[in-house]
């Protein structure tokens, strides 16, 4: 399981660098690990977002998973926010910073309060862990290509297999450039 979690995310770096190009997105793996932080880094990780313009992703390191972060267009906020709940298969937030029971509204998906545009999520798919691509799939959020789940742009599932949202874990601003995680 491990073997094959490596090899998910190395396909998919490897497909982002293919896309770069093609449409103009940046998906650079940032290792936000170093030797002397190595036990703080377990628990909590800074990553400076100050490089990320609208439309543009990275994807970090925090616990050995990978966690996407991306700073949405206006017209992906709008495309998410204009999702009745009525239409989602998970209608949970799955947003550990909020309650169990709050719904998957976009704003309790996002960044929160003036940074709306924001996302942070747990890259890996719902349903058996392979790692989604970016900006791709039936709703312009995220594929995951290991048996074809599409996530929208606020990363809830939308058509697949997958049952639940792409999980958003602990975060907050601590800068206007800074996002802590953990
Ligand atoms: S692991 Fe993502 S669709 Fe199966």
């Amino acid at each position: 399981m491990a073997d094959q979690s490596r090899r998910d995310f190395l396909y998919v770096a490897t497909a982002a660098v293919g896309t770069v190009g093609a449409v103009g997105l940046a998906w650079p793996f940032i290792d936000q690990m170093n030797p002397d932080a190595s036990t703080r880094a377990l628990a909590s990780i800074d990553v400076d977002v100050s490089s990320l313009e609208p439309g543009q992703a990275i994807v970090v390191k925090w616990r050995g998973r990978p966690v996407f972060i991306r700073y949405r267009t206006d017209a992906e906020v709008e495309a998410a926010r204009a999702t009745p709940i009525e239409e989602l298969k998970d209608k949970g937030a799955e947003n550990a910073n909020l309650p169990t029971n709050a719904p998957a509204t976009d704003e309790n998906r996002s960044g929160g309060e003036g940074r709306e545009n924001w996302i942070v999520m747990v890259g890996v798919c719902t349903h058996l862990g392979c790692v989604p691509i970016g900006t791709a799939g039936d709703f312009g959020g995220w594929f995951c290509p290991c048996h074809g789940s599409h996530y929208d742009t606020a990363g809830r599932i939308r058509k697949g297999p997958a049952p639940k949202n792409l999980e958003v874990p602990v975060f907050a601003f601590t800068s206007d450039t800074t996002i802590r995680i953990g």
